[in-house]
């Protein structure tokens, strides 16, 4: 059975022109003018785009004494019909502080439920013997290339810097991709109890408590242990200018850093913990937390001008009751929102329609740019022959108010509740089936999803700069003192 996408104009991260789109099973077969097929999908006036791949996800994820209530099964159906045929889950180890295990553990919850493809990254949260030894075989044999490192959540997932620096090194050795949390643990954990001596305990006490120097400071130390470690390095939620700033100098100076922001921090603010009831602010209580506009001028700025790459969600969804485990001290409000399914429509109606991003810089953005820095491009993250048909039909012409009671996720609000988006998919294809139809709201086959598995990259060493100490440490041999006596 083969299925042409007719009448779009597809848009890549290179550029936008009109054809059809040949698939044959799962991948795509031809592109070009013309096309037949079995089967047609019509695209006339809509745009032909990547699937969307979320390199940040939490589902399911057990966490400040809890679990993250979004599912394999919703998260991936959410994802879907926002236009996301690909996210990335963050693997947390268990007591037993063992990788493989963990990696087994997230297959058994994850493998009957996924409706489209995921991959995972894996988190060191500890440093020992062991951990070394297995990263090897998560890389070799589990096809993950990604390694994440939390600098904040002291006593619990935090790594320090000699931990930090270990695991960098392994990275490289490996050719593995290290992840950073940044944010100062040490502070944080300062802060929190001096606003809370204070008598503050509601959610603004979470913002206060994490202010942008804390993840400045975070983003500047791990990019220096990278360059010392001699590895690439990936910051997840970017949300400052601070730790923009440090992307761009580290950039600027030849090393290959990357950064992250958020659909959230894009276009959530600060007031939204300020004057709002406990609930309404509680629901925002995510790690970094929202900052003031001229924060989120940083990150478009970073975006339009490719000093930031790549658009993600953290989503990590607690529910209303969820939440309530910090009525009273805000360290104890589940840290994390949701926004998988809203991430592409968002950052198509804040950057694309305001004239911040182009189509091409949107596709890149959202797919291509984190499928290259993966290592799974060409197979996801274009509209590539050969490739996987992983495709939307975006419509710029659907206008949709973001509403709790239309949402596929199974959270009982929206952080986005209520605003507009002015463009959806119309149909969603992963690997050459459609799991998504706008206006027909059938939800794909769980357990149809695949692992994705992420090769190693060829050659890490290439990402330290120019500015890295050069010279070959040796010994100098050099005669004994002579050191007159009776001095
Ligand atoms: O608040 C957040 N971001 N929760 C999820 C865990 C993390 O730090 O990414
Ligand atoms: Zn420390
Ligand atoms: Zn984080
Ligand atoms: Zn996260």
């Amino acid at each position: 059975m083969s299925k042409v996408i007719k009448g779009g104009t597809i848009v890549t991260a290179d550029r936008s022109w009109k054809a059809d789109v040949l698939i044959e099973g799962e991948k795509i077969a031809e592109i070009g003018e013309n096309l037949k097929g079995d089967e047609t999908i019509d695209a006339e006036g809509a745009y032909v785009i990547p699937g969307g791949i979320d390199p940040h996800t939490h589902l399911e994820m057990p966490f400040m004494g809890t679990t993250a209530a979004e599912t394999f099964e919703s998260g991936t159906f959410a994802a879907a019909a926002g236009g996301t045929t690909m996210l990335v889950d963050f693997c947390l180890p268990g007591e037993d502080g063992s990788l493989l295990n963990a990696i087994d553990d997230w297959d058994r919850k994850s493998r009957d439920q996924i409706c489209t493809d995921i991959s995972y990254h894996m988190a060191i949260t500890g440093w020992n013997e062991s951990i070394f030894n297995e990263m090897e075989a998560v890389v070799k044999e589990r096809g993950i290339n990604t390694f994440k490192h939390f600098m904040a959540y002291k006593g619990a997932l935090m790594v320090e810097d000699d931990e930090m620096f270990a695991s960098f090194k392994r990275c490289a050795e490996l050719g593995a991709l290290p992840l950073v949390h940044a944010e100062n643990g040490d502070i944080v954990q300062e802060l929190q109890q001096k606003y809370l001596a204070e008598g503050i305990t509601g959610p603004e006490g979470h913002a206060y408590s994490r202010p942008p120097e804390v993840e400045g400071e975070a983003a500047n130390r791990a990019i220096m242990i990278a360059d010392a470690a001699g590895t690439p390095l990936y910051i997840v939620h970017v949300s400052c200018e601070q730790a923009h700033e440090a992307i761009r100098r580290a950039r600027q100076k030849g090393m290959r850093v990357y950064g992250e922001p958020l659909i959230q921090h894009l276009t959530l603010d600060e007031t939204e913990y300020f004057d709002k009831d406990w609930q309404y602010a509680a629901r925002r209580v995510m790690s970094p937390p929202f900052r003031s506009k001229d924060h989120q001028a940083s990150l478009w700025a970073g975006l339009s001008s490719g000093s930031l790459q790549v658009v993600a969600t953290d989503h990590a969804a607690f529910t209303d009751k969820q939440k309530q485990m910090g009525l009273d001290n805000f360290t104890t409000i589940p840290n994390g929102t949701g926004g998988l399914e809203e991430r592409m429509a968002m950052l198509w109606t804040k950057g694309v329609e305001t004239g911040r991003l182009t189509p091409e810089e949107f596709v890149a953005a959202t797919s291509s740019n984190i499928a290259k820095i993966l290592n799974i491009y060409p197979m996801k993250g274009g509209i590539n022959v050969g490739g996987d048909a992983d495709v939307v039909v975006w419509d710029p012409t659907i206008s949709r108010e973001i509403a709790v009671s239309t949402q596929k996720s199974i959270i009982d609000y929206n952080v986005f509740e209520g605003m507009t988006v002015t463009a959806q998919p119309r149909y969603t294809l992963s690997r050459g089936e459609v799991v998504w139809a706008y206006g027909q709201n059938s939800q794909p086959q769980p357990g149809r999803g695949k692992f994705v598995r992420r090769p190693a990259f060829a050659s890490a060493s290439q990402a330290v700069s120019k500015w890295k100490s050069l010279n070959t440490p040796r010994k100098i041999e050099r005669n004994p003192l002579n050191i007159p006596s009776g001095v």
